[in-house]
């Protein structure tokens, strides 16, 4: 009777280790959903991206290429656009310009050098202006939040690559 019921105290024992293993090592159901979760919300959120980047952040403005007389479509947009006057300040070298880069999803775009929705919303609440007199508003854009600014790096990555790829240095000798 005592050994029987040691050996069940037994199996129960070796059952549970089972399935505190299991717990441990299989397949994390609530992990799954969260992934799952944050691909869609990821999804959901590009529309909001595209609104930012044709709107209130006019990225769509300065990084297409447009017609400088119409303002219509040159090429894909968000693909680079023309150059642009530096910022005007006191000292300024009027003759550099500014290009802004290709922001498509193409290998060597500018949007290349932030592959992932956290090293973008880096770029933007911490890496500042890196080129003094550039038109780009890093002040006013580094304020955008996280949630703003993940949208419109899940849009932009969402497009399809075209144009060429961005040089590092943007700048450009502009002559008349
Ligand atoms: C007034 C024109 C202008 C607007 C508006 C603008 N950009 Fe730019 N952007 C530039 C120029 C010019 C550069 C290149 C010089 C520089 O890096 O400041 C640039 C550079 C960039 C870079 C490359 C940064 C790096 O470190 O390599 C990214 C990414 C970028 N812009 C994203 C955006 C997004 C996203 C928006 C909209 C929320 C936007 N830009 C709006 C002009 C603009």
């Amino acid at each position: 009777m005592l050994s029987s019921q040691t050996g069940q105290c037994r199996k129960a024992g070796a059952l549970s280790s089972i399935f505190l293993k299991l717990a441990r090592n299989g397949p994390d159901p609530s992990r799954a959903k969260t992934s799952t979760r944050r691909l869609l919300h990821r999804r959901r959120s590009r529309p909001e991206g595209q609104y930012l980047a044709r709107s209130v952040g006019n990225c769509s403005g300065c990084h297409s290429p447009l017609n400088q007389l119409t303002f219509s479509l040159n090429g894909p947009e968000y693909s680079g656009g023309v150059a642009l006057e530096p910022q005007a300040f006191s000292g300024v070298d009027p003759t550099v310009w500014f290009e802004p880069p290709n922001l498509t999803s193409l290998k060597g775009s500018a949007l290349d050098r932030f592959p992932d929705r956290e090293t973008f919303v880096a770029r933007f609440q911490r890496g500042g202006r890196k080129h003094q007199y550039s038109p780009m508003p890093w002040e006013l854009m580094g304020r955008m939040t996280s949630a703003d600014a993940g949208a419109l790096s899940e849009f932009l990555h969402s497009l399809p690559a075209a144009g060429k790829p961005s040089p590092q240095e943007p700048t450009v000798k502009h002559v008349d």
